[in-house]
């Protein structure tokens, strides 16, 4: 059976396709639930650690959907775009099971939250993330899409994924490059997040013009830039202090860091210059 006709099985597509995946991560927070003593806060934490890494591929997975189309055209890239919405709600739904543990872990061990766990600025992140995830969902079932206007929507869309994208890459950045004890999970779900952002450039620069008409010297400029980018990427530990002191000179900077979520933007700063290579090396179409 060809690909095409394999990936048009009503199993795999549309509502089906939500009960497959959230139904058996469901299943698997209820018997890790049963097999937990959730008497204790970092009890609770580890539900919200394994709620959450089921989680994050799935955002990731919907971050990247329009951009696998755009860059590699094929049944594969329109199976993702039609079934974006409800790998979007799959997310929604793993993550419905982080805030139900992270409750109980704010009302039940509110002293275990209060000194292990509450840090303000990761609480306006995680606060604004959830606003962010409430409206996307309310507004991808028609009652709710009819509030916004379509320009609105895709703003709300375009900015909330943007948003929650950077929260889970920056946890595995932090954890690779700054907390200096990753597990392999943190290795793979950070490269997942460096992928997805990488293909919505790569797929951008397409959509500007690609690079037939760029002149070599911009080609090899922005080339250039982007192995920068990629190695930086990779070699966080080597210079977010550096950076930090160049971006944070004053005490009003530094106190930024207190409650702007993702100030001074450490984790992004190689993704920037990946952008700006794309952009030299690509031509808007006139
Ligand atoms: C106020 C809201 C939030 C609170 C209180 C919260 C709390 C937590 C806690 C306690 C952990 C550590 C679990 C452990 O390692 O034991 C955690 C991990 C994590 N959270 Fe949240 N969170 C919130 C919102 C979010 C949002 C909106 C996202 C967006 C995707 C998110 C993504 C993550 C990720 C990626 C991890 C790391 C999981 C791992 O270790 O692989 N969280 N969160």
């Amino acid at each position: 059976m060809a690909l095409k006709e394999l990936l048009k099985n009503k199993a795999i597509n549309g509502r089906r396709l939500f009960w497959l995946i959230s139904g058996p991560i469901s299943v698997a927070m209820i018997i890790a639930m049963s097999r937990t003593d959730l008497s204790s806060g970092p009890a609770v934490s580890s539900m919200i650690q394994l709620s959450v890494r089921c989680a994050v591929p799935l955002l990731f997975i919907a971050f990247a959907s329009s951009s696998v189309q755009k860059l590699f055209p094929g049944p594969f890239g329109i199976w993702m775009l039609r079934n974006r919405k409800y790998v979007g709600l799959c997310f929604a739904a793993a993550m419905a099971w982080q805030g139900f543990f992270i409750l109980w872990m704010t009302i039940i061990h509110s002293d275990y939250y209060a000194n292990e766990v509450y840090v303000l600025r990761d609480a306006i992140e995680g606060v604004l993330g959830y606003l962010f995830l409430t409206a996307m969902v309310v507004t991808s079932f028609k009652p709710g899409r009819k509030l916004l206007k379509p320009r609105n929507w895709r703003l709300l869309h375009l900015s909330g994924i943007y948003f929650l994208w950077a929260y889970a890459f920056s946890v595995y950045w932090w954890n690779l490059f700054y907390y200096g004890a990753p597990v392999l999970l943190d290795y793979i779900y950070y490269c997942g997040g460096l992928l997805a952002w990488t293909m919505r450039a790569a797929a951008w620069g397409k959509k500007r013009g690609g690079l037939k008409d760029t002149a070599t010297a911009a080609k090899l400029l922005g080339g250039a830039i982007i192995v920068f980018a990629l190695v930086a990427a990779n070699t966080g530990s080597v210079w977010w202090q550096s950076a930090e002191n160049v971006l944070k000179p004053t005490a009003f900077l530094e106190s930024l860091e207190l409650w702007l979520p993702y100030w001074p933007f450490t984790p992004f700063l190689p993704l920037f210059a990946f952008g700006l290579g794309v952009f030299l090396m690509t031509k808007a179409k006139a």
